[in-house]
């Protein structure tokens, strides 16, 4: 993986030649390559701020250095690849680990880590027209610029990169994996100052340590994070036409979600029917006890936008796959990038073990085949369900560490 970051202070990011990720950019598993944002200034003061339009306290770095950054970062006879871009700033989406994982599969990524009051809105504007664009906090609290964030995320994401850390099983259980914190963890000796290993993990009963921890994460998320327990929903990482709304979340579907997912449905399925001159889809003809009965048996989630439900899709364990279906996509929003966000947040939630993702869609269904392609889906199967033809398609999982 390579990654790009350019700063107005270039030894903030000394520390990423230490430890793990010094490592592996030795290794030649990591390219980091640290840019002084002032070699693209060019008057005596290699100044990169000014004051704010509309008056306001504090300064706002110029759009010029930046747009000769990316521009130089971007240089199309060089490579007509395009990096992730990461914007690190307080008033951006969350970053956590999921979006950490899913950044960790990009080949490239660069930083701009802006200082004062932040960068001129018109240079990440223009970035997004020519590559992903992702503006993203590490949290609620302002910090003195985006560098110390950017050490955060580079360390997140490229610890997930394959064989950037030794031991890749400790990834499977650690805390946010699986929407847990970690289990409490002990080592010698099995007395100190009074206190004692809690026997289980003495007993060498394998089973029941890994209940007592599964109960431990339990509790302990309850007690410390009971936002993960009962979400409120996570932010969707959309890239397409919607990533201005940087409100979307992505939620469990509840019983109280049934009506309007049956309603987004018949929306959703009525181009197909129509193209298929048949009505007898299995989607168009459930009724509201049908969706609740498979609402039961699958993981389903839904994304809201201005209260109502705009996306959906839904997910289960089918034995060594993962097989995710329903992809709903409100016929307005269509085409905003929201059903490959869905995809890739189904694809996320996929439990460790798992070595695949399954998709069925129907014969005739070229915009969803085309969809599922383009996410790395292959056909894998032909069939039929209940009368109508039904194509399968496959994609593995893309990464043997999560294994
Ligand atoms: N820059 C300043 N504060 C920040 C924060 N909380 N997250 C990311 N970048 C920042």
């Amino acid at each position: 993986m390579r990654i790009d970051i350019v700063s107005i202070f270039p030894g903030y990011l000394e520390p990423l030649n230490l430890s793990l990720i010094g490592s592996a950019q030795r290794a030649g598993l990591l390219d980091i390559r640290v840019h002084d944002l002032r070699q693209w200034t060019h008057d005596r003061h290699r100044s990169v701020d000014d004051t704010p339009y509309g008056g306001g306290a504090g300064m706002v770095m110029r759009p010029e250095p930046w747009g000769e950054a990316l521009d130089a970062l971007t240089d199309t006879d060089a490579t007509p690849d395009r990096p992730h871009l990461v914007v690190p700033s307080p008033g951006g989406r969350v970053f956590n680990q999921d979006v950490a994982g899913s950044l960790a599969t990009e080949p490239w990524l660069a930083f701009a880590c802006g200082r004062y009051e932040g960068i001129d809105e018109r240079v990440i504007d223009q970035a997004g027209e020519m590559m992903p664009v992702s503006v993203l906090s590490l949290g609620d609290y302002v910090l003195g610029g985006g560098e110390v964030a950017a050490l955060a995320m580079v360390e997140a994401i490229t610890r997930l990169v394959p064989g950037v850390i030794g031991n890749e099983e400790s990834l499977t259980e650690e805390s946010h994996t699986g929407g847990l914190l970690e289990y409490p963890v002990y080592t010698k000796p099995p007395r100190w100052r009074g206190r004692e290993v809690p026997a289980v993990l003495r007993s060498g009963h394998h089973e029941a340590i890994q209940q007592w921890r599964t109960q431990q994460r339990r509790q302990r998320t309850a007690e410390r994070r009971p936002d993960l327990v009962a979400p409120t929903g996570n932010a969707l990482r959309l890239t397409g036409a919607l990533d201005h709304r940087g409100d979307l979340l992505i939620a469990p579907a509840t019983a109280a979600d049934a009506g309007e997912l049956l309603t987004l449905a018949r929306a959703c399925w009525l181009a197909e029917a129509r193209e298929q001159d048949s009505f007898l889809i299995p989607a168009l003809t459930e009724d509201l006890d049908d969706v609740l009965t498979w609402m039961a048996q699958w993981r389903t989630w839904v994304v809201r936008m201005d209260g109502r439900i705009i996306g959906s899709v839904r997910a289960r364990r089918a034995g060594r796959n993962w097989d995710i279906g329903r992809l709903m996509v409100a016929p307005d929003v269509q085409g905003c990038g929201l059903g490959r966000a869905l995809m890739e947040h189904a694809e996320g939630a996929a439990p460790t073990e798992l070595t695949g993702f399954t998709v069925f869609t129907g014969a005739h269904s070229t915009r969803n085949e085309r969809l599922y392609r383009r996410a790395g889906y292959q056909v894998s199967g032909h069939s039929d369900f209940r009368g109508e033809a039904t194509v399968e398609l496959y994609k593995p999982r893309p990464s043997s560490r999560l294994q």
